[in-house]
């Protein structure tokens, strides 16, 4: 990371956080450049939104864990590669990007599925949905017990499994759901499969965070931008905010309070992941408007003043840069990516691909990091 002196500071903070920028150790630098950032949890969606959105995370990230729940979920390397080339396909031709394919865990997968994949080359790990615990879960796996055939594949050929920490139980409160998950299914699963790489995804509580600190070191967490932001109060801050509402739901503020720790404390068990979700403005607005906050337009800008906020900017670089693939087993990027301390005004919509658009986070506010463009590395060839 190499990093220049300040003049004076600029801009707001984030839209609805807590606190303000206190500086510390790090808090005069003017310009912050780091390896080139990946996003090891994204949802890049297919089609016209695809195109619409991949350039907001191409602008920054130079490769990307793409979720598999589409409709119909990509459940078969075969899906996998056609999907990939689909992504290749919306990219601008200079822009160097690589997504990193993942499958689609179901209840009647075979084994064979994941030996394929992985023979493939193309796909990085596994989802673990249970079925029915979010956008497009229905297909997901009904019994961990049943699943343990695919579990036992992933581990043989060394595939993480992604894992979406909620129960679904209807008499588990919705704001408990991810601890007892932790308890009832993925404790006694991490336990008896040490041999099995698991990402405990877009972790939400201080028993997550508690959880991936003392557990082996095959297991580790991402953390997304709006988690660390934000707290669950955000919410209902002056009436209902759809745009906030994602899972697993925003917590508390002491488990708010815990991630930001555990993002910026350097373990190498945690790194970047937005799960930038992007939903059609009028399916968000609506009477039952969809889980998910579309992050990626202020992805690397929101984490970086969280970093800041927590006086470890020089600590930004091994959460975005260096924990993702030292734990997935792949080489750091080459390339860089320069912050400037300048204000960015974030637009209050974007354009979705079709007639409508998407309200991404932090909408019609201004944070205190800009990317300085083009970011090195972006250009093939670079
Ligand atoms: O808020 C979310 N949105 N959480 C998820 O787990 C899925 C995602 C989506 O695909 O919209
Ligand atoms: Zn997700």
């Amino acid at each position: 990371m190499t990093t220049g002196k300040t003049g004076g500071t600029t801009g707001d903070t984030t839209n609805g956080a807590t606190g303000d920028a206190t500086g510390g150790a790090t808090g005069n630098l003017r310009t912050l450049t780091i390896t080139r950032p990946d996003d090891w949890h994204l949802h890049l969606r297919d089609g016209d939104l695809m195109a619409a959105v991949l350039p907001w995370t191409t602008r920054c990230f130079a490769r990307a864990v793409v979720m598999p729940n589409l409709r119909p979920p990509v459940t078969t390397a075969a899906a996998a590669a056609a999907y990939y080339e689909r992504i290749l396909d919306a990219l601008h031709p200079d822009v160097d990007f690589t997504p990193l394919m993942t499958l689609y865990l179901t209840d009647t997968m075979k084994p064979a599925e994941i030996e394929r994949a992985k023979a493939q080359g193309l796909v990085v790990a596994a989802k673990l949905y249970p079925a029915g615990a979010t956008t497009n879960a229905d297909a997901g796996v009904t019994d961990l017990a049943r699943a343990r055939p695919l579990l036992e594949a992933l581990a043989a050929c060394g595939m993480p499994l992604l894992v979406h920490g909620e129960v679904t139980d209807p008499a588990v409160d919705v704001f408990d759901r991810e601890a007892v998950f932790i308890e009832r299914h993925l404790r006694p699963l991490v336990e008896s499969m040490p041999d099995l790489k698991v990402v405990l995804e877009h972790v939400t509580t201080r028993q997550a965070v508690a959880f991936v600190e003392q557990g082996p070191p095959t297991l580790a967490a991402t953390i997304t931008a709006h988690h660390l932001l934000l707290n669950r109060g955000a919410m209902f801050q002056g009436g209902l905010n759809p745009h906030f509402y994602c899972l697993p739901v925003l917590k508390r503020e002491e488990h708010r309070l815990a991630l930001v720790a555990a993002a910026t404390g350097g373990s190498p068990k945690f790194f970047l992941g937005t799960d930038s979700a992007p939903h059609p403005r009028a399916a968000k607005e609506a009477a039952c408007g969809c889980a998910g906050i579309f992050s990626a337009p202020v992805a690397i800008e929101a984490y970086a003043a969280v970093f800041e906020q927590a006086g470890a900017l020089d600590r930004l670089e091994g959460f975005c840069g260096r924990h993702g693939p030292l734990f997935y087993g792949l080489p750091f990027n080459r390339g860089t990516l320069t912050l400037e301390r300048r204000a960015c005004s974030v637009p209050s919509t974007v354009p979705d691909g079709a007639a409508g658009d998407l309200v991404p986070l932090a909408a019609g506010s201004s944070l205190r990091w800009s990317v300085v463009a083009p970011p090195a590395g972006l250009i093939r060839g670079d």
